[in-house]
């Protein structure tokens, strides 16, 4: 076995968001909350650890939401970094400091950064053609430009990537290319960028990765041997925009750094904003340990970009980690911030106030660490009523009610223990190294299970010695029972600190525990009798189907929104003249009979009086009604479509239907009462 590097600190960092909109469940449950888990812990064990946070305030995107709401730039991310720094603290994310991409030390440290990478000689300068649109005087950046994705035919393709086939592009890949901003087609014109020259890493990094980091999680490590042995290309580190941090040499007027060179770099701006006189410490010194949490999006860019400039640069450490995690559904479909398919933090804070913790439990527990996950309310509403009401509140609020009842508010003292006890303590005893080893391999779930188990443990030692039975025949018992549970329940307090501190902190008023402490985790001494616990406080309460209901309803008409924003009519067919339409004969008929047909779960039967001898009609709608439905409806149908077989059924002719909103098949009738058989005309 390696023997573990030792270290002295640890450097947590955490992507730092875009703040062109709030912070949704997805951000949370991929990248802070796991961060602040890790934080956390490490503060309970007394170690060195700063959590360093901050919004990416630079990129293409804020720009074009600028340009849509009429607003500059700045406006857009003053607005979402107070929301976002403003969210994050409520939910109680622990940053020792959240700092923005427009600071003055960012500006200025990134662009030092950047001089000194040009001055030694580390950059290619290239020229090559971009698309400029002559009418707005512009360069167009990748999102300017829209065309149609050559993989999969999407006429809404961005320059950077198709998002209907997730296909990532070239501008120049697209099919007539257009500009965003005037709709004309764009023009190719020369200019020179500075490129990292990722290849020249290469080597370093496979080493680095794929020899030195095979502890790495799996998807990370994946995720980088795939652009590893896909070969690695220079990458241009500068743009022509005029929202960023300008190239700090000469001859490029105009242009600025690439937002993906100047956020990392944000981590370190914020540390100097942090620690002034000994940053460089949590940076530089070989006893540091970084660790980035990030979602998997961002893969790329921590393990093999930023290395790759911190490499050139010489003088900083690397990551010794980066559990990144996979993505968050929200009821089964992929969260989107134009789509708002979302639940945003600032809102939910808004409709939960003081369930900060039951939101973190649930995207803990939800964690997606190895695969995608999807968040959905009735999970929510059931997790907090089954698990953090009936068990770990359960648990609490009957330590401290009997604590009240029996003993006035007095921890009583432990008398002799009893096999039973002894088999409880000793099953809780390893929850501190369990716990610890989930912890220190990233694996939060698993950790939060471990801390539930600790709940279900003391749940089931007082459903098991029964002490409210006892209380007239054998108080000494009572007392002893009543000494190990709220041992118990200290535990708890400790051991459910980094997942749930608004929670953890109630709990140790209650039991009057002025800190929690790491160490003492797993112990059955932490109380000390005859100290006094406090009345009893819920730490959580039910949740009831009206308050979930009001959620879902809401997610309901996002859709529908979302439905009738991306319908766009198809185009007029070409001309024809009333001749060819009479040449088509449609028709009323009354449906006298419908049924399914054997076999074929699309298709329904129908038969149709037509004020002649009737016939028969077999229509692909099977899915979108209940046959029994239709008997009786008026219908529109084609009278003169030759007969064709489906199925083994003859029909004579085509329903005629639309499709709704949802993608469903609605039949087309008339509006009043017509006798069968009427043309349509
Ligand atoms: N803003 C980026 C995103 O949301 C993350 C930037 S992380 C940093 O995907 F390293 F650049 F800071
Ligand atoms: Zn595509």
């Amino acid at each position: 076995m390696e023997e573990k590097k030792k270290y002295s600190r640890t450097l947590v960092t955490t992507a730092l968001p875009y703040a062109n909109g709030p912070v949704h469940i997805g951000h949370l449950a991929g990248v802070y909350v796991p961060a602040d888990i890790y934080v956390r812990y490490l503060r309970l064990k007394g170690e060195d650890v700063l959590m360093i946070g901050g919004s990416d305030e630079h990129g293409v995107p804020i720009t074009i939401k600028a340009q849509k709401e009429g607003v500059t730039p700045q406006d857009i991310v003053d607005r979402y970094h107070k929301i976002i720094k403003e969210s994050m603290a409520g939910l109680g994310i622990s940053f020792d400091v959240y700092g923005r991409t427009t600071s003055d030390m960012h500006r200025r440290t990134a662009s030092d950064f950047f001089k000194k990478l040009y001055d030694n000689g580390e950059f290619i300068e290239k020229t090559s053609e971009q698309f400029y649109d002559e009418e707005a005087d512009q360069w167009l950046a990748d999102r300017y430009i829209t065309g149609t994705c050559p993989h999969c035919g999407n006429d809404g393709a961005y320059g950077d990537q198709c998002e209907a086939c997730g296909t990532s592009l070239n501008a120049t890949d697209l099919i007539n290319p257009k500009s965003a901003i005037t709709g004309n087609v764009p023009v190719l014109k020369e200019t020179k960028h500075w490129y990292m020259p990722l290849d020249k890493w290469e080597p370093r990094l496979r080493q680095w990765i794929l020899e030195d980091h095979k502890e790495w999680k799996t998807n990370v490590y994946g995720q980088c041997k795939s652009w590893l042995d896909g070969g690695l290309q220079p990458r241009a580190v500068t743009r022509d925009l005029n929202w960023g941090i300008p190239v700090p040499i000469e001859g490029a007027e105009g242009k600025v750094l690439y937002v993906w060179f100047d956020a990392p770099i944000g981590y370190i701006s914020n540390t100097k904003e942090l620690r002034p006189d000994d940053w460089e410490k949590y940076w530089k010194a070989d006893d540091t340990r970084i660790i980035h949490f990030i979602g998997k999006d961002n893969i790329v860019f921590h393990c093999l970009i930023f290395p790759a400039m911190l490499m050139a640069e010489g003088t900083y450490q690397l990551p010794e980690n980066v559990p990144a995690n996979e993505f968050l559904n929200l009821e089964g479909d992929k969260i989107s911030t134009s789509r708002n398919w979302a639940v945003w933090l600032n809102e939910y804070l808004e409709d939960f106030p003081g369930k900060q913790d039951v939101l973190r439990y649930v995207l803990t527990a939800n964690a997606p660490e190895a695969k995608d996950n999807d968040f959905t309310w009735k999970d929510f509403q059931d997790r907090n009523n089954n698990e953090l009401v009936a068990i770990l509140g359960n648990f609490v609020n009957r330590a401290i009610v009997l604590t009240n009842k029996y003993f006035d508010g007095v921890i009583p003292e432990a008398h002799e223990l009893t096999d039973y006890d002894r088999a409880t303590i000793e099953e809780f005893k390893g929850v501190k190294d369990e716990l610890g080893k989930a912890l220190d391999t990233f694996h939060f779930r698993a950790a939060l299970a471990e801390a539930m188990k600790l709940a279900r443990i003391g749940n089931k030692y007082l459903a098991d010695t029964e002490p409210w039975k006892l209380a007239k025949t054998d108080m000494a018992r009572v007392e002893t029972i009543m000494n190990v549970a709220l041992q118990i329940t200290a535990n708890l307090a400790i051991a459910f600190e980094p997942f749930l501190p608004f929670s953890a902190e109630k709990l140790r008023k209650m039991i009057n525990m002025e800190c929690a402490d790491w160490n003492k985790l797993g112990s059955i001494d932490i109380l000390k009798a005859g100290e006094r616990v406090e009345k009893p406080v819920l730490l959580f309460e039910k949740i009831d189907d009206e308050t979930i209901k009001i959620q879902t309803d809401r997610l309901e008409r996002i859709k529908q929104e979302n439905i009738l924003k991306n319908f766009t009519p198809k185009a007029v067919a070409p001309t024809v003249t009333f001749d060819d339409f009479q040449k088509l004969d449609i028709r009323v008929g009354k449906v006298l009979d419908c049924e399914k047909v054997k076999k074929a779960d699309k298709l329904l039967k129908f038969t149709i009086d037509d004020g002649m001898k009737g016939r028969t009609i077999v229509s692909g709608i099977a899915k979108f009604y209940n046959p029994e439905d239709l008997i009786g409806k008026e219908v529109c149908f084609i009278a003169n479509f030759p007969t064709r077989k489906l199925k083994g059924v003859e029909s004579q002719g085509m329903i005629l239907s639309a499709e709704d909103a949802d993608g469903r098949l609605v039949v087309i009738g008339p509006q009043g009462e017509v006798r069968p058989g009427v043309q349509v005309g």
